[in-house]
């Protein structure tokens, strides 16, 4: 079984990807973790989104791997970036990082063969309609701009990183305007995806909706 959550920045997909996977005990795979890992990777190298001769040469030398659990633990190149993959530069750079072709190609392909392991719950911007366009069920969740904005500042408030709300509503709308408007895989809602405009729905009710 493959479920496939998608939608805009911080509207809970990995919340509920993640209580899904628990109800159901299957797997959940947060594959922006995965595009998060790529930037941390670049940036660490100092390797900008238009070098691509640079992206090139050093994507072989990439390594990612998420070790499911209660929550996705995320290993770039052995190292646990769990929690540096959330920092606000991350933030400001892999939706740049996300619309390079070459690098969608190795995180799709290791996309699926995580899924040859077992059930998933995959979340992400193209799991319907690009990584599983077969999955047994299709989700596209969204909610309005100041209720992201809000959750993702409780969010990062909670572990302690300052924010600000007029950066932090900026950056999402920066992140869906280019996550949306790419070439290659962009965000779009499949015919055959169930909506979920959880603006007004908690966690809980999100849940009871899903299932
Ligand atoms: O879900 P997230 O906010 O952690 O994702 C971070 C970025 O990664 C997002 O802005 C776009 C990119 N992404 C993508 O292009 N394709 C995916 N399947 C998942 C994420």
């Amino acid at each position: 079984m493959i479920i496939a959550i998608d939608g805009h920045s911080a509207c809970g997909k990995s919340t509920l990807a993640k209580d899904l996977a628990k109800e159901l005990g299957i797997t959940h795979i947060d594959s922006g973790a995965m595009y998060r890992a790529v930037t941390l990777y670049f940036r660490k190298r100092n390797i900008f989104p238009n070098d691509l001769e640079g992206i090139r040469k050093n994507l072989p030398g990439l390594e990612i791997s998420i070790v499911p659990g209660e929550t996705c633990t995320v290993m770039l190149n052995g190292d646990v970036v769990t929690e540096s993959i959330r920092a606000s530069d991350i933030n400001d750079w892999v939706s740049d990082y996300a619309k390079i072709p070459e690098i969608r190609k190795k995180l799709v392909e290791l996309q699926r063969s995580m899924a040859k392991r077992g059930s998933v719950v995959m979340d992400g911007r193209d799991i319907g309609s690009v990584v599983f366009p077969n999955a047994t069920i299709k989700f596209f969740l969204t909610a309005d701009i100041r209720t992201r904005t809000n959750r993702r500042l409780a969010e990062l408030r909670a572990k302690g990183i300052p924010a600000a709300y007029e950066a932090v509503k900026a950056n999402l709308i920066r992140r869906d305007q280019i996550d949306s408007n790419r070439e290659d895989s962009p965000l779009i809602q499949c015919e055959d995806a169930i909506v979920i405009d959880n603006s007004k729905l908690d966690v809980a009710d999100q849940q009871d909706v899903a299932l």
